[in-house]
Formats: C-alpha cells, structure tokens, sequence
C-alpha cells in the first residue's frame, strides 16, 4: 500500500506530479485559454463582487493560504487577508455580507477551521472551500468549492496536500484575473501554458532527492534550523520549518529573508544552519545580500537555487537545483526539495516519519 516506498509520506511526495496533474484536470484548458472550476463559475459573481477575500485555514493549509494571498493580489488585484482558523473565531472579526471567505483544509474535519466557517456564515459572507475529502465536515458546511485531487494522504506531514491546495487556488487566480481583465492576454495566456507544464518541472525537483539526502547526512544532529525566502518563497520558508519541526523534532523557524537583520541573525554562528530559498526570480539580489550576511557570521547555507544558478552557488556550502518557471509559481517547485529533505533527516534520526509523536492526522479538537 505504500506502493514501495518506505513511508506514506515519501510516496505521497512522489505522487505530486501526477496528483497536481489530476487537480487541474478538465479545468485548466491551456491550449484554448480557459480556466473552469464549476464552484466558480456557478458564484462567478460573488467572486466579483467581493471587496475583500479572508483565507481561513491552520498549519501547512494556512501556508497554502499565504501563497494564495501573494498570487490572487498580483492576479486578479482584490485584497487577501489570512488568517489562523483559531484565531479569527475567537476574536470578533469584521465580516462583511460582499466578503468572501476561502476555508481550506485537507482533511475536510479541523475543529478550527469548521468553527471559523460557521462564523463567517452567520455574518452573512458566501464561503468557499478547498478540501481534498470529498464529503468531508467542511465540504458539507461551504457554500461551494473546489476539490484537490491529492487522493489520500496517511502521512501526518502534509505534502500533496499543500502543492494541490496551491494548484487550486493558482487556478481561481487566473479565473478572476481573466473576468477582470487584470492580467494582460499575453501574460495569461503564458501562465496557463506554463501551469500546465507544473507537474514535469516537479518530477525534474524530485531529482533532487539525492543531494536532498547528502545534506541530511551532514545537519542530521543539528538542534536548529533556519529557513529563509522573500516573497512567494517566504510561505515556503514557514512550511519547510513546519515540516522539519513536526517529523525531526528538530527546532526550526522560518523567516521572511529581510527580517533577519530585525533579530533572528543573532542566532547565527557555525552551528546553525540556514536554508535560503533562492530562485532566480523575484528579489534575488536581495536574497545574495542576505546570504552573504549570513556567510560572514559562518552560518551554513543550504541554498535551493534555479539551475544554471552562479551567484548563490558561489557562496553557499550546498545548492539544490530546481527548474526554472515564472515566479509565482516557484513554491510548487521549491517545496519539494525541502520535503525530502526533512523526510531524510527524520529517518536518518530514527523517528516516526508517517506518525510523529504529538500530533495526529486531523486536528477536531479547539
Ligand atoms: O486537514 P487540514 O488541512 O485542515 O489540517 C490543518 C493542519 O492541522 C495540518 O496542515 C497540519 O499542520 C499538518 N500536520 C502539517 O503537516
């Protein structure tokens, strides 16, 4: 059942390719320039009419949600708000009828997340959901929504599950981008040709597995860990943290690279390693300066660079070399290596890779 794998979750990152592919299946018509989601289109103008978009979810979904924030502004210019599931319920947030509100969660069951939908609702907003259970809790209690098609995931560290999330909604991105007009045709039609294209660059990242477990070699006794990246890579950043803390046990924090001079850099010395997410894209000078202080306080660098990379390749201790694709994209590819890495880790620590201690696969408790 682990189809040859050792451990669910390595099967389940090795399903990436073919699961974003099955996600956006049937939606994405890049050939043609269509964009089909049948919740989004039977709320069309919900959508439309929204002044403002509230992503409610927790841990890995939550970053999802972070990505999501980065790609909807830039695509479709409505403002994104997100918020932890846990806390937008027991705050008494502003909720407004023209608010849509996007819940996404894997297992479809999170106490938290259901709890905030329900608010949302009883304020009158249209919300939307993104679960990969079908007829789950949350699935039920949406308006409407978009299924991931990750199929199951057993692994407690949620991989699949975050790249399909992202694939879902990248899609509505372009779909309200392509009702408002604000992508230009060109730039549309060249993202949907270049999404398509998702699920080969993620099987060429898998590649990395190799390097990804070379390095796990080296900082496998380490007891912290930073993960650095700007931009679209700064969710990136939390979740590789988040998924190295929940199967290594090792402590580890993930950081917009800019604030690193605000406080996190005093942590820096030789034992610390730092993972910098790099891509060619988007800030990259800034992200060579960062490392470099990083460099001159003997900090570690891991960097994961586009191939072909120089500068970063220059200065860092290892590099992983992901496929080069356009920026708002980049986390789909970036996250792989950071999976394996800390699947690597885990298992060369001898801990419970499919089911770490303290934690359970869906959360139904507050
Ligand atoms: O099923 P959900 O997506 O609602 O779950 C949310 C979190 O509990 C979940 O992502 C958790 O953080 C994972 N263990 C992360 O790997």
């Amino acid at each position: 059942e682990k189809g040859g794998y050792d451990h669910f979750m390595m099967k389940e990152i090795y399903e990436q390719p073919s699961v974003i592919k099955d996600t956006y299946r049937g939606r994405l018509l890049a050939n043609i320039g269509i964009v089909q989601m049948s919740g989004v289109e039977d709320n069309l103008e919900k959508f439309l009419n929204a002044k403002r978009i509230l992503v409610v979810a927790c841990g890995t979904s939550w970053h999802a949600g972070l990505v999501a924030e980065y790609i909807i502004e830039e695509f479709s210019r409505i403002p994104v708000e997100v918020e932890y599931a846990s806390e937008f319920r027991y705050r008494n947030p502003i909720i407004n009828k023209d608010d849509v509100v996007i819940a996404i969660s894997q297992s479809g069951e999170t106490a938290d997340t259901l709890a905030a939908i329900k608010l949302a609702k009883e304020n009158g907003a249209f919300v939307f959901g993104v679960c990969n259970v079908v007829g789950s809790s949350i699935s039920r209690e949406t308006h409407a929504g978009a299924y991931t098609h990750a199929g199951p995931e057993i692994g407690v560290a949620s991989t699949k599950a975050f790249t399909t999330q992202i694939t879902i909604l990248t899609l509505l991105a372009l779909r309200l981008a392509k009702a408002k007009g604000t992508l230009s045709n060109s730039d549309y039609q060249r993202y949907l040709l270049e999404l398509e294209l998702i699920p080969e660059k993620v099987e060429e990242a898998l590649l990395t597995n190799d390097i990804a477990k070379k390095i796990a070699e080296i900082y496998k006794d380490a007891s912290n860990c930073l993960y650095l990246g700007r931009g679209y890579n700064f969710p990136v950043a939390l979740e590789g943290a988040l998924k190295l803390k929940e199967i290594s046990y090792i402590h580890a924090e993930g950081y917009p690279a800019a604030e690193m001079k605000h406080g996190p850099i005093a942590l820096i010395d030789e034992s610390m390693p730092v993972i910098v997410i790099a891509p060619n894209k988007g800030h990259y000078d800034k992200v060579v300066s960062n490392i470099q202080e990083i460099k001159s306080r003997s900090g570690k660098i891991i960097a994961v660079v586009t191939k072909g990379d120089t500068q970063v390749k220059a200065l860092a201790d290892h590099v992983i070399e992901i496929p080069e694709t356009n920026e708002p994209f980049t986390p789909l590819l970036t996250t792989i290596p950071l999976q394996l890495l800390s699947y690597h880790i885990a298992v060369l620590r001898g801990c419970n890779v499919d089911q770490p201690r303290n934690l359970a696969k869906s959360v139904t408790v507050e």
